[in-house]
């Protein structure tokens, strides 16, 4: 997926530079502007004036006999393979809705759990989307975000967001490259004057390196792991593929013997990982170049100065920042190692997009995606 600058039409807003000031009302203060980062492992939520209130996984626990939802988040995630009940459903997938009910289901519960409580009104929402959504995703949203109480809902670009919240939005013409690799996706923006100049998304990210070691473990060792185990193997020993001698390192993680069926501990070493996700860390790696091969000549010089700033959790695999480097010959550096980037530059949105009118106009939906944020 890639966006030429503006998003996806319809949904592209001017934004009023000049709004920065007028948002101490009434509602505002009433309803507390709110900031959703809707990722497909992680669900981060920021209110103002408090910060981030919530990090949760982004997952849902249903019921196989009843279809009623029987946890959220963390709880939900403990119900897997231990309640026969429970099945596990991800509302969000590579970045857009699976089910507008489960998303609605999911940012309802978050805005009761850490606003409804607090505040009276109704709260102005702004959420993350991948900068290559498409308008039927876009639309979707929207619809769920307000069905989950929100009064406006305004949709930005992951990239945008994540820049405004790393603090590389200055306003001026200087370029900022944003690649962030998360679970499902990598999406890399290149952003001039506040707003977005290109962008690509690719269905790329941690899950996939999971997957990969999971593979691994059945074929060389006959053990079937859970996408957990193969996760907590990645995150103990797993490295990018590089040129550099690093240190052997291991970790034993258990499973399941593929032709007993019984529990069973498998070792896995630096190397194995390292070789098993080679080839989504080059897909990851390839996303990033395509983002870049958007650029037009005129900015080259720019992108060499700016460097590659990267978030997202899978940003953080040891390496992948040095491989990112080589491959495209700019300084790639982890600015965001909190991964809250995205959801504290989609905070700074409101402001960006001001105090436009709350009432519903049927002409002109209320949710957007703004590409850009105002100057700071
Ligand atoms: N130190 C680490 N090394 C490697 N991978 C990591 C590390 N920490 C987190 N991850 C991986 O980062 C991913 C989660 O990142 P993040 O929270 O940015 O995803 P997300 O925003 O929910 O997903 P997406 O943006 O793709 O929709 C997981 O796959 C996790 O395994
Ligand atoms: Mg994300």
């Amino acid at each position: 997926m890639s966006i030429p600058a503006g998003g996806a039409g319809i949904y592209t807003v001017p934004v009023r530079l000049d709004a920065m000031e007028g948002d101490t009302g009434m509602w505002t203060y009433a309803g507390r502007d709110t900031a959703i980062d809707l990722g497909s492992s992680t669900v981060r939520m920021h209110v103002a004036g408090r910060g981030i209130v919530c990090r949760e996984p982004s997952v849902l626990a249903r019921s196989r006999r009843t279809g009623r939802i029987l946890a959220l988040g963390t709880p939900a995630l403990e119900m897997a393979g231990r309640d026969p009940d429970a099945d596990l459903v991800r509302p969000v997938r590579e970045g857009a809705p699976t089910d507008t009910d489960e998303v609605e289901y999911l940012m309802r519960r978050l805005v009761r759990r850490h606003l409804r409580r607090h505040y009276t009104a109704r709260p102005r929402l702004v959420v993350t989307v991948p900068s290559g959504v498409n308008s039927v995703y876009a639309r979707a949203l929207e619809f769920s975000a307000y069905q989950a109480g929100a009064r406006r809902v305004t949709l930005v670009p992951v990239p945008v967001a994540a820049a405004a919240g790393m603090g590389l939005i200055t306003g001026g013409r200087a370029v900022a490259v944003v690649a962030d690799i998360g679970a499902e996706l990598t999406d890399v923006g290149v952003i001039a004057f506040g707003g977005l100049v290109t962008a690509h998304t690719v269905a790329v990210g941690g899950t996939h390196l999971d997957r990969a070691i999971a593979a691994l473990a059945r074929q060389e060792f006959g053990v079937a792991l859970s996408p957990a185990e193969a996760e907590a193997a990645k995150l103990a020993v797993g490295t990018a593929p590089c040129p550099g001698r690093r240190p052997v390192r291991a970790v034993t993680v258990h499973g399941r013997d593929v032709e007993t069926g019984l529990p069973r501990p498998v070792e896995l070493t630096t190397r194995d990982v390292q070789g098993a996700i080679a080839k989504p860390v080059e897909e990851i790696v390839e996303a990033i170049r395509a983002g870049l091969r958007g650029c037009a000549p005129e900015i080259a010089g720019d992108l060499l100065s700016a460097g590659i700033s990267l978030t997202g959790g899978s940003s953080r695999l040891p390496g992948l920042d040095r491989l990112i480097g080589d491959r495209t010959g700019l300084t790639a550096v982890v600015r965001d190692p909190t991964g809250d980037a995205a959801v504290i530059g989609a905070a700074e949105v409101h402001r960006a997009v001001g105090d436009r009118p709350e009432l519903p106009d049927p002409r002109r939906p209320l949710a957007r995606l703004t590409t850009s944020v105002p100057q700071f």
